[in-house]
């Protein structure tokens, strides 16, 4: 789904939907003689930071990518770390989300997590239905392959039951965990790297990329500026011709 765009006072774009690879935390704990854990939880103090400020300047989605289906590969003391940080974020997100006014939903296979994990997600998912505006979208245990191969399942499903009409790329689109939110306007990846990493490559197809060398946990809301000034500057043609 192509999203439609708003304007600011300043006359500039604002994307509906940004979705942001984390990455570098490891490398700025490093930098900082620190464990990688302590990058994880500077990178999770960033994506409140910019969620915060996403949600100021009229972003309706913002979409990160917090821990791949490859992330278990980390050592255990690592992912124990990260699993900790989403568990007090979660809670945190529970206390002040109404008060915000922020929306939280979780894509992924959440059936790995700890049951208590999962008990938290469910409550944000109720809460969240509450609440209008900003929504922020954490990518846990998440692919881009496994996403489209559960939606074919999904819908294989629903049409053996004959609760599924013909398949359309609008229609697939509904079993994808981002159903009903637009495609990202503005895909960002800092820390340096060239790469998708499996990151919604269903929703991706025709978002513009902007690479930065900046690591995530220094991302600030200037970085994001200067990522939405360059989405101003590109022109997006949808695979047609310039008007
Ligand atoms: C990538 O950096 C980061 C991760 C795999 C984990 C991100 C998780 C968090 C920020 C914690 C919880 C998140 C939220 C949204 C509450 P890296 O470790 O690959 O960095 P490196 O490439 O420098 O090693």
């Amino acid at each position: 789904m192509a999203a439609k765009i708003k304007e600011n006072e300043a006359g500039k774009q604002i994307p509906r939907h940004i979705a942001i690879i984390l990455d570098g935390n490891g490398r700025w704990a490093k930098k900082r003689a620190l464990p990688r854990k302590a990058g994880h939880l500077a990178g999770s103090e960033t994506f409140r930071s910019i969620a915060t400020y996403c949600k100021e300047i009229g972003v309706e989605y913002l979409t990160v990518y917090a821990f791949s289906t490859e992330n278990w590969k980390r050592p255990e003391d690592e992912v124990k770390g990260i699993m900790k940080l989403l568990d007090k974020y979660l809670h945190e997100a529970i206390r002040d989300m109404q008060k915000k006014q922020i929306r939280l939903k979780v894509f992924g296979d959440v059936s790995r997590l700890s049951p208590s994990l999962r008990e938290l997600i469910a409550r944000t998912d109720e809460i969240s239905q509450g609440i209008e505006g900003f929504q922020a979208n954490v990518c846990i245990n998440y692919g881009g392959r496994a996403e489209i191969v559960r939606a074919a399942q999904r819908y294989a499903q629903d049409y053996a039951q004959g609760k599924a009409e013909e398949l359309t790329e609008e229609s697939f689109s509904d079993y994808m965990y981002s159903a009903g939110i637009p495609d990202p306007d503005l895909l960002i990846r800092p820390g340096g790297e060239y790469r998708l990493s499996n990151f919604l490559l269903w929703q991706c197809a025709y978002s513009e990329f902007y690479y930065t060398d900046v690591l995530w946990p220094d991302f600030t809301p200037e970085d994001l500026d200067k990522a939405i000034e360059e989405y101003n500057h590109r022109d997006r043609r949808f695979g047609g011709v310039k008007k």
